[in-house]
């Protein structure tokens, strides 16, 4: 099955449906500014958001900081302007991106995830350290890793809005515990006034250990600090990570 983007092009406009961004995405970002601010060796004012998809970390994390976005999708950060009208987005790819200018802090959340090989996974830190000024911080949380990957663990998720009723369902699936990719396969089901559209999107995705996050962000260039950020039943492992030299 090859990959498709439907979540990321033209169902991006899903995007702010699912939960209140200010509210969900508070805490994770308060936890990202008291890393950021306990292990950074320089004033910390700028950051930039890697994979700031539809914005709602940039939300939040503009409190803090002057942010600016990075993704993929000229979709998603069209839905990350219209929530963060003051905040500058750019469009480029994680592995391969060069701005004209440094950040004081970055934040690489849950886009890392698509990463489904280890050349683009090392490529995507090395950006990210390349855009970082000596001494600042870079917060990346894996959403999974091998040790707290769930075989075919399945989720399901309603909102609705407008006359729009969705349910998104998303399930993770290994087909080979060997190698250090899952698959992500995501079922829509959108009724519009009762008029039901069935989309599916499946990703591969990459899914690694923990010593391997570790001996990467090492080689990336940064001294790694390790903590763990704990949402409702979820526990998860969060890297500071300071740019040495
Ligand atoms: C789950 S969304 C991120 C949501 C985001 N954390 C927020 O605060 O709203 C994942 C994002 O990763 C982006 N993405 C995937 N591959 C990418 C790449 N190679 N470079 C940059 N962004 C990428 C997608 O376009 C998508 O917007």
């Amino acid at each position: 099955m090859t990959d498709t983007r439907h979540l990321y092009t033209d169902l991006a406009w899903l995007w702010p449906m699912w939960g209140d961004a200010a509210a969900e995405y508070a805490h994770y970002c308060q936890h990202v500014v008291g890393l950021i601010r306990r292990h950074s060796r320089i004033p910390a004012a700028t950051l930039l958001d890697i994979g700031c998809g539809g914005g709602k970390n940039v939300l939040n994390l503009a409190r803090a900081f002057h942010v600016t976005g990075l993704d993929l999708s000229p979709a998603m950060l069209a839905q990350a302007t219209a929530l963060n009208p003051g905040c500058t987005f750019v469009q480029g790819d994680m592995r391969t991106f060069g701005l004209d200018r440094t950040f004081d802090a970055v934040l690489m959340d849950d886009a890392i995830s698509h990463m489904h090989c280890r050349a683009d996974f090392v490529a995507a830190f090395r950006s990210a350290s390349a855009h970082l000024n000596p001494g600042g911080v870079l917060v990346a949380t894996p959403d999974v890793t091998s040790e707290t990957f769930q075989q075919n663990r399945t989720t399901a998720t309603r909102a609705t809005r407008d006359g729009l009723d969705v349910v998104f369902v998303e399930n993770v699936y290994d087909p080979d515990p060997t190698d250090e990719q899952c698959e992500t396969t995501i079922l829509c089901l959108i009724r519009d006034r009762g008029r039901l559209r069935i989309q599916t999107d499946h990703w591969t995705m990459g899914i690694f250990a923990l010593d391997t996050w570790r001996e990467v962000l090492r080689d990336a260039g940064f001294e790694v600090h390790e903590g763990r950020y704990i949402a409702g039943d979820d526990e998860y492992t969060v890297f500071a990570c300071v740019k040495t030299g």
